[in-house]
């Protein structure tokens, strides 16, 4: 496994990879791996030859407000997991040499940057489009794998890759989630054992709106089902509960009449936690 902090080395690796007709994949992470990233390591191995991933806590995504400087690192075990995965090559840059020389020029979509998550955390989305473009044209990839937990973000890239043709294939790979259903996340080792304990609500209010949706179809019902669910287990400040059409993330009207996505995001003292799952499919 090589480890490139540069994107001359990047770019030589997988230079010499196309060269020899291999077909290339990318992992883009911020690191402090956990099951969920290898998962995705191990979904990309399913569909090329060879296996990029990308750490690299990106500093154009995260507001004033937000947590950089805490955000949890651990490159050496990273890369020890990494290795155990089979994984070809590592592209570790520092923010000097990702955005050193920049002169401030940006990817933006719109339609759905400034909504949901995006309201929440503004410039957050304009971040990830930037950096995850960025990583594309180092990189070069033949198909790139991000997990569906983050699902404002995997439709807004794969919206982003289709508008500005770009040649690669998007791969979602499901969410994966702890025994209890608390879906896994670099933030969790950041919760407090209370918390930890309390955030196993917003699987199970996803499982109970999943459920319900099999018969219930009025969207007020189904929000109001989450909501209360939510509250009986006392959890941290309840940001947002949005159900909304699966693949264009647009408002729905009263009833379901095809699959929707519910997404939530619940703070946990100063840990924001986000989760989803389609519901309503047919
Ligand atoms: O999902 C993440 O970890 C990040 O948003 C990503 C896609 C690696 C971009 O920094």
């Amino acid at each position: 496994m090589l480890v490139c902090p540069t994107r001359e080395e990047i770019r030589a690796l997988t230079a010499g990879y196309r060269r020899a007709r291999r077909s290339v994949g990318l992992v883009p992470t911020m690191g402090y791996l956990h099951e969920g990233h290898l998962a995705l390591v191990r979904e990309a191995q399913k569909w090329v030859d060879k296996v990029i991933v990308s750490i690299f806590v990106n500093p154009t995504q995260f507001g004033p407000n937000e947590d950089l400087s805490t955000y949890p690192r651990d490159a050496e075990r990273d890369l020890k997991l990494l290795k155990a995965e089979g994984v070809d090559g590592v592209f570790l840059p520092s923010a000097e040499e990702m955005y050193g020389s920049r002169g401030g020029a940006f990817v933006e979509v719109p339609e759905l940057s400034g909504i949901l998550q995006g309201a929440l955390r503004p410039g957050h989305f304009r971040g990830v489009a930037t950096v995850v473009t960025k990583l594309f044209n180092i990189v070069q990839p033949d198909v790139a794998v991000f997990g569906e937990k983050d699902y404002q973000q995997l439709t807004l890239i794969r919206q982003m890759v289709r508008d500005l043709d770009m040649p690669v294939e998007i791969i979602g790979h499901p969410t994966v989630r702890e025994a209890d259903g608390l879906a896994m996340s670099s933030r969790n080792v950041r919760l407090s054992d209370d918390h930890r304990r309390q955030a196993v609500a917003l699987s199970r209010s996803l499982d109970r709106a999943e459920e319900a949706a099999r018969t219930e179809r009025n969207v007020t019902s189904l929000d109001a089902l989450i909501r209360q669910e939510l509250a009986a287990a006392a959890v941290g400040k309840v940001e947002s509960v949005d159900i909304r059409d699966a693949s264009t993330l647009e408002p729905l009207g009263d009833t379901l009449s095809g699959p929707a996505v519910v997404l939530l995001a619940v703070r946990f003292g100063t840990v924001l936690l986000i989760d989803q799952r389609v519901i309503g499919k047919i």
